[in-house]
């Protein structure tokens, strides 16, 4: 396959990341994941603008604007023919001698770019999937979307070892988002999500559901919720880039009311699939 590094189109195997980059070394960086279906990005404008405000708050210097970053992405796509997947891409604070502080000016960002190919999770969509809950041990600026990913992966790695497909995080009290997606829970008709702020990362995916229900009429509220609502919920759903509005079925091995994908659930996977194809 054709993967983008550092501007130039080049062959997987020709890729090569020096031992001293700061992102093999101290996780020093940011990426994002897109969808892609039928040869097209999805919302690929608002997950530029995020890497990009990543890309401030840790003070990485992107030399590419958004609509470069799209026409080099674009043809990466086009030059591995993918049709439904994913283009994951970084970018690290560079190659230097190894050195917690920042290196010098002169120091350019490592920036890659692949593609790979991902159907629609359609089974996890139709019968819903297992989760466990987890305490959030990362840090508390999960906003910015880094390579340190310690936290999550030890997260998703015990819902992979209890036999579930994501892991739920709570501080103190209160569900933050899962391992890789955000957390949705329904009562009635009412819809809640954890608020936008430092201890969950915006997704783009959560995004567009909030602009779903505004469109559609649906009653939303950004504010965390506890545990104890989420056990007792009507409803729960997770949202990410590569699974979408995937029902949960099952909490720490307890059925989500009768253990079937909710109504409100159904709407809104009705209303994202309309806006994805
Ligand atoms: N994960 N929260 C976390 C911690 C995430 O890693 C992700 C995405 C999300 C959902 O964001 P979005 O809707 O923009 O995909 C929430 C990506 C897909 C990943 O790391 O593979």
């Amino acid at each position: 396959s054709t993967v983008l590094m550092n501007g130039e189109f080049i062959p997987r195997e020709e890729a090569k990341v020096d031992i001293e980059d700061r992102g093999y070394q101290f996780g020093d960086g940011i990426y994002e994941v897109i969808r892609v279906y039928n040869g097209k990005m999805f919302m690929a404008k608002e997950h530029l603008e995020r890497l990009s405000a990543s890309s401030e708050k840790i003070g990485i210097a992107i030399s590419y604007s958004i609509s470069e970053l799209t026409n080099l992405l674009e043809a990466l796509i086009a030059k591995n023919s993918l049709s439904t997947g994913i283009l994951y891409m970084q970018f690290t604070r560079g190659t230097s001698p190894r050195n917690h502080g920042f290196p010098t000016d002169d120091v350019t960002p490592t920036f890659v770019a692949y593609t790979k190919l991902l159907q629609r999770p359609l089974e996890n969509l139709e019968n819903g999937v297992s989760v466990i809950t987890v305490e959030d041990i990362r840090w508390s600026r999960c906003d910015i979307k880094s390579l340190n990913l310690l936290g999550n992966v030890i997260a998703k790695q015990k819902a992979a070892e209890a036999g579930c497909y994501e892991s739920i995080q709570y501080r103190e009290l209160s569900v933050t988002e899962g391992s890789s997606s955000n957390i949705w829970i329904v009562n009635g008709e009412k819809i809640q999500t954890h608020e936008a702020n430092q201890f969950i990362l915006n997704g783009i995916t959560r995004q567009k559901i909030i602009q779903l229900c505004n469109e559609n009429g649906m009653e939303l509220e950004e504010k965390a919720f506890s545990i104890e609502d989420l056990i007792d919920a009507d409803e729960v759903f997770l949202s990410s880039t590569t699974s979408e509005v995937t029902p949960i079925t099952s909490v720490n091995n307890v059925p989500v009311k009768e253990g079937k994908v909710g109504e409100v659930t159904k709407k809104l996977q009705g209303l994202f699939v309309d806006a994805i194809i």
